[in-house]
C-alpha cells in the first residue's frame, strides 16, 4: 500500500494549518511566480491545484478571476477549504499519485512542499504524469521542491527542543542528511494532536529525469530565496542558498524520454 503518512499528518495538522503558516505571503509569492509563467506563455483560464490544502495557494488566483479546480488527499484540509470558499471552488478528494483527469487546464500546479510529501520511488513521475494529463495543449505545470538547506534546518535533528511557531513546536527528527533522503519532523502543541511529517528531498537531476519520463519539457528551474526580507527567484538554483526550487514545465512534443 502506498505511503499514507501525508494524509495522516494533514488530518491532524488541518485545524492549525493556516495559523501555523500565517507568515507565508502567497500574494507576494504569486507576484513573483506569475510573471515567470507569463514569460513562458501562460494564458489566463483554469487552474488545477493539486494538494490544495486549505486553499492558501489558489486564493490569489481566485481574486484574479481564474476558475479553480482543486484536490487534496486530506479530508480535513478540504473541509477547511470548503469552510472558507464554499461553492466558489470545485474541491475533490484525490491522491496526487493517482490523479483523475478533471479537464484541460491552462495551469496545473502542486505548491508548497506537495511533491516532497511523495516519498516512494516512482511517486514523482506519477504525479507529473497525472498533471500532464490535465493540461490544455498550451498549458503549463508549476511545482516547487524543498532544498538541502530546508531539510537541514527543519528535518535534520536540529535543536533538541525544536523550533517554536506560536504555541506549537516543529521538531526535526532526522539524523544525518544526504541529498535525496527522506526525513521526518514532529509537530506538537496546543489544540493539535502530536503528529509526524515525512518529506523526501529531490535532487535537481532526479526532478529533471522525472520531468522527461513524464513527457514534459522543463522550461525553468528557479531558486527561491530572500534578499533583505524580499522573496527573489534566480537561475541557476543553489541547494544551500535557496529554500525552494521552482520548476516550470510544459508538454514535450517529442513525448516521454527515458534517461
Ligand atoms: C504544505 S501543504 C500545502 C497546501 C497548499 N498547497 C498550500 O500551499 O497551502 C501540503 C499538502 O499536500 C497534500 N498532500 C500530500 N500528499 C498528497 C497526495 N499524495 N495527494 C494529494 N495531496 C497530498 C497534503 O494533504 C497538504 O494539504
Amino acid at each position: 500500500m502506498a505511503d499514507q503518512s501525508a494524509k495522516t499528518a494533514y488530518e491532524a495538522f488541518a485545524p492549525i494549518y493556516d495559523d501555523f503558516n500565517h507568515l507565508n505571503d502567497y500574494e507576494a509569492w504569486f507576484g513573483l511566480l506569475l510573471p515567470e509563467l507569463e514569460k513562458r506563455g501562460l494564458r489566463k483560464g483554469r487552474v488545477l491545484d493539486v494538494g490544495c490544502g486549505t486553499g492558501r495557494a489558489f486564493e490569489p488566483m481566485l481574486r484574479r478571476g481564474w476558475d479553480i479546480q482543486a484536490c487534496d488527499v486530506s479530508r480535513e484540509m478540504l473541509a477547511q477549504a470548503r469552510r472558507k470558499f464554499g461553492d466558489a471552488v470545485a474541491l475533490e478528494e484525490a491522491d496526487a499519485r493517482d490523479l483523475p483527469v478533471y479537464g484541460e487546464f491552462e495551469l496545473v500546479w502542486a505548491l508548497n512542499d506537495v511533491v516532497n510529501y511523495l516519498t516512494e520511488d516512482g511517486d514523482l513521475e506519477r504525479i507529473l504524469v497525472g498533471m500532464r494529463a490535465n493540461l490544455a495543449p498550451h498549458g503549463l505545470i508549476l511545482f516547487d521542491s524543498n532544498t538541502v538547506a530546508v531539510f537541514q534546518a527543519y528535518f535534520a535533528s536540529g535543536e533538541a527542543d525544536g523550533m517554536s511557531v506560536g504555541q506549537w513546536t516543529w521538531k526535526g527528527l532526522g539524523g544525518d542528511f544526504e541529498p535525496g533522503d527522506t526525513l521526518e519532523a514532529e509537530v506538537s502543541g496546543e489544540g493539535v494532536e502530536t503528529h509526524v511529517h515525512r518529506e523526501r528531498h529531490y535532487t535537481g537531476d532526479h526532478v529533471g529525469e522525472a520531468i522527461a519520463a513524464a513527457g514534459l519539457e522543463c522550461l525553468a528551474a528557479l531558486g527561491q530565496h530572500e534578499v533583505d526580507g524580499t522573496m527573489t527567484l534566480s537561475e541557476p538554483p543553489d541547494e544551500m542558498r535557496d529554500h525552494k526550487v521552482i520548476y516550470i514545465a510544459r508538454v514535450d512534443s517529442a513525448g516521454p524520454r527515458s534517461s
